[in-house]
């Protein structure tokens, strides 16, 4: 059987057939977004190219809506879907390294599978504090009303913050401009996002 190629438009197909849920899509779309700007943001880094580090973001949670009763399945499915398609093997490890504290298939190492790890939690906890604001807009959300937020252990309760946290021990980055960076890429994408 020839292998499909993975781009960004086959990556949004599949996400589109398998999650039908909008928020979820958005999820994906909104990791997609802000590794396109990490990437940006670390020069062009060796290796994976940044239609990849999107497809990273677009793909990571592609089989969640068919995993959520079984979160063991969470990236396992989409390594099986993936089978099909003509993928870099350094793809394949950035989604082998996600939900590995369930299948320990892989730690995060590379810069990608981490800005991964880090930027997931918080592209959720960012659209929790825009749904907060009065227009509830990306627009209204600073960098000083999420590092607020941040800090109030009862605000979106469910995120790890020391997941988001990590970015300055793993990737040398401090957490005001982690922030900052995964902001502005989805303030550049609000259409998108819904916000
Ligand atoms: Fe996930
Ligand atoms: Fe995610």
């Amino acid at each position: 059987m020839t292998k499909k190629l993975l781009t960004k438009d086959s990556a949004v197909e599949l996400l589109h057939e398998k999650m039908k849920n909008q928020n979820l899509r958005r999820h994906c779309y909104a990791v997609g977004k802000v590794l396109a700007q990490f990437y940006d943001h670390f020069s062009s880094p060796a290796g994976l190219t940044k239609e990849q580090w999107e497809i990273a973001g677009i793909l990571h949670d592609a089989d969640w809506e068919i995993t959520k009763d079984n979160p063991a399945r969470h990236t396992i499915e989409l390594l099986e879907w993936l089978e099909e398609y003509e993928v870099e093997p350094e793809l394949l490890e950035v989604f082998r390294s996600h939900n590995t504290k369930t299948t320990k298939l892989r730690l995060p190492q590379t810069q990608l599978e981490w800005t991964l790890e880090c930027c997931d939690e918080l592209t959720g906890f960012i659209v929790a504090v825009a749904l907060v604001m009065p227009e509830k807009k990306l627009e209204q959300v600073t960098v000083e009303s999420i590092l607020k937020k941040f800090r109030q252990k009862e605000f979106a309760r469910q995120v790890d913050r020391e997941q988001i946290s990590q970015c300055e021990e793993k990737l040398g980055i401090n957490l005001n401009d982690f922030v900052s960076i995964t902001l502005n890429a989805m303030k550049n994408n609000s259409g998108l996002l819904g916000l």
